[in-house]
């Protein structure tokens, strides 16, 4: 689910191909170049990975033009093999084309077209679209941009596309509608891709499609950005990019994981500067101070979001209702989005989501807006379309996560979330003065603490050799750290595919006890704060059953060690704030047995970084 294309003077093939590996982030299965050097078209696609394709390129064909795509697929349909992959060819081997998304009515546009005589080698709904184009072109006897509109115009769906027509080989035409899609400004040259880092060594101008937009990228041309469904010419906003490129690389780590766990410290305070002046004593965030009556006046705050950006929603529900007393509700956005929520014009609906792309994350959005809701987004991507969709918002200013597994944006989130809370508890004065600062003062040393927690990593390395064959795990935790529990679960699941589940301590009576004995791991979350005993009182029933217990402990602790296979230390910390250390050992935890499993760590099976579609 990466796109990439070049048009210019250089060689296309280094830069498609090394945008797809800076992509390859994004998750996907298969991969594919098309290249055209001025006589052949030429097409390479293989299930697997970027390295792959490579390998078969440079054996099987000649990889020379100065027009290229390139494109990593995540299935949607039809399975990934090499049929499958993209890009793919229009029946009279003129048009090329790469896609993002899911052509939603491709079934019956599949069946008027083999009416006319079309044949698909694929089961993609792309090899459609691509057809469709062509006949459109045929038909009506009109350019190919001409052609894409009006093709587009028929499909439902979502989409990020490139095109290009060997006929004619200094032009390509891109088009989106719920994927992303960035325009790289040379001279005379352009890169597409789905975001900008396959192009930032070549420039730092960029233009990022709106939904509903469609440009033609020609050599020696300005650009024309139109909208597709009625033709009308945009103005497009070239934007100036501020990353760089040793941000999304490696920086001397094993994996892309291990940096984003690292830069956690860094990543929490970049998140709060200039946010949080401890020594005033006020918090400053302009998305929330210029509409603070809104928040004042909201009866409810409904948090949307998918994965990892909802177990922050639901830290964020227990630590709003705490400081700010008002009520949080927090959804699945796939499933807020298809039960016909109640939402009125009072309600604040938070979408949080790292990548900013989510597609129904940003179908929720949508929906709120129209019932007259105020969005607020909390991002992790500048620019992403959330953020654009949004009615205001806060970055999360994590840097780039690369990882597949989220780890930085999930205590990023929590943190300017716990901003929020603490803004709104203090306008709403649900809040002492001194509590307020208590607070400032103590979310100011997290980062040192969260450094402290780091430190406990070569015992963690260990405890991962001692359960990297388990078939199961569960994660327990109260309170504040019952979402981090469901988190800690995840991020096993997600990279090691070991099954685990998180578990509100007080719930194993229900149900979970009965999967415990001695084969089984159970990661407790027993920090000080927040119902200590109680917990202690889970651990000592895991205990009689003979269940492993790796305790999640503040610092000193002696009850826990007592009782526990394993304890793990952090920091001791306000209890609200706690998730952001806690989830510290549980990352590590899931990377290193992971690495025992001899795991892709960075982009897990089956898994994408920036799901775009529903
Ligand atoms: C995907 C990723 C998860 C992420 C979720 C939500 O499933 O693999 O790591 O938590 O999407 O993504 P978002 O970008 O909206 O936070």
């Amino acid at each position: 689910c990466g796109i990439v294309g070049y048009i210019g003077k250089r060689d296309a093939y280094p830069i498609v191909l090394n945008g797809l590996k800076r992509l390859e982030y994004r998750g996907y299965d298969s991969a594919g170049i098309a290249l055209f050097d001025g006589e052949d078209l030429k097409v390479c696609k293989t299930k697997g990975k970027v390295a792959d394709l490579q390998e078969k390129m440079e054996n099987e064909i000649s990889i020379t033009g100065n027009i290229g795509i390139g494109h990593t697929r995540w299935a949607t349909h039809g399975v990934p093999n090499d049929i499958n992959s993209h890009p793919h060819y229009s029946n009279d081997g003129n048009l090329v084309i790469i896609h993002n998304g899911i052509i939603e009515n491709y079934d019956p546009l599949k069946k008027e077209l083999t009416k006319r005589g079309y044949t698909f080698k694929s089961d993609t709904d792309t090899e459609v679209l691509v057809n469709l184009i062509e006949d459109v072109q045929k038909q009506q006897d009109v350019k190919l941009g001409k052609a894409v509109q009006i093709a587009l115009n028929q499909t439902i769906g979502a989409y990020a596309i490139a095109v290009f027509d060997k006929r004619k080989p200094d032009e390509i035409i891109v088009a989106r509608l719920g994927s992303p899609l960035a325009i790289g400004i040379g001279e005379d040259e352009f890169f597409i891709a789905s975001d900008a880092s396959p192009f930032l060594e070549f420039t730092k101008n960029a233009i990022y499609l709106e939904d509903g937009e469609m440009a033609i990228v020609r050599t020696h041309k300005e650009i024309k950005v139109r909208k597709i469904h009625d033709d009308s010419l945009v103005d497009p906003y070239v934007q100036e990019l501020q990353m760089n490129l040793e941000e999304i690389e490696k920086g001397g780590y094993d994996h892309f994981m291990l940096k984003e766990i690292y830069e956690q410290p860094q990543a929490i305070k970049d998140t709060f500067r200039g946010r949080m002046l401890p020594d005033q004593g006020i918090i400053k965030m302009a998305g929330i101070d210029e509409h603070m009556n809104k928040f004042l006046n909201a009866k409810r705050i409904i948090i949307v979001a998918c994965g990892t950006s909802w177990h922050a929603g639901l830290v964020a529900e227990y630590i709003i209702e705490e400081l700010a007393r008002v009520p949080v509700e927090v959804e699945y956005a796939s499933e807020f989005r298809y039960r016909n929520p109640i939402i009125d014009k009072d309600d604040i609906l938070i979408a949080i989501s790292q990548s900013g792309e989510t597609a129904d994350t940003m179908a929720a959005i949508k929906l709120a807006k129209e019932n007259g809701a105020f969005v607020f987004g909390v991002c992790n991507v500048v620019g992403s379309s959330i953020s654009r969709e949004a009615h205001a918002g806060a970055y999360t200013h994590a840097g780039p996560e690369i990882g597949v597994a989220s780890t930085k944006a999930f205590t990023t989130q929590i943190t300017v979330l716990t901003l929020i809370a603490l803004q709104l508890a203090k306008k709403k004065g649900a809040i002492s003065r001194s509590k307020f600062h208590e607070y400032l003062v103590e979310l100011d040393s997290i980062p040192n603490k969260v450094k402290k927690a780091l430190e406990s990593n070569d015992l963690i390395e260990q405890i991962a050799h001692v359960y990297k064959d388990a078939k199961n795990c569960l994660y327990l935790g109260r309170g504040f750290n019952f979402p981090v529990a469901l988190e800690g679960a995840l991020k096993l699941k997600e990279i090691s595919y070991i099954h685990a589940e998180g578990y509100p301590a007080a719930e194993m009576k229900h149900g979970p006890i009965a999967l415990i004995d001695e084969q089984m791991p159970v990661v407790v979350i027993a920090t000080r704060k927040g119902h200590y005993e109680k917990v202690v009182s889970n651990i000592q029933e895991i205990k009689s059953r003979e269940g492993k217990i790796i305790g999640i402990v503040t610092e000193g602790d002696v009850d826990v060690r007592d009782l526990a296979d394993h304890v793990i230390e952090v920091p001791d910390t306000l209890e609200c704030l706690t998730p952001l250390l806690t989830t510290i050992p549980l990352q590590l935890l899931s990377y290193h047995i992971a690495i025992a499993l001899d795991r892709n760590v960075d982009q897990p099976r089956n898994l994408a970084k920036s799901v775009t579609v529903e």
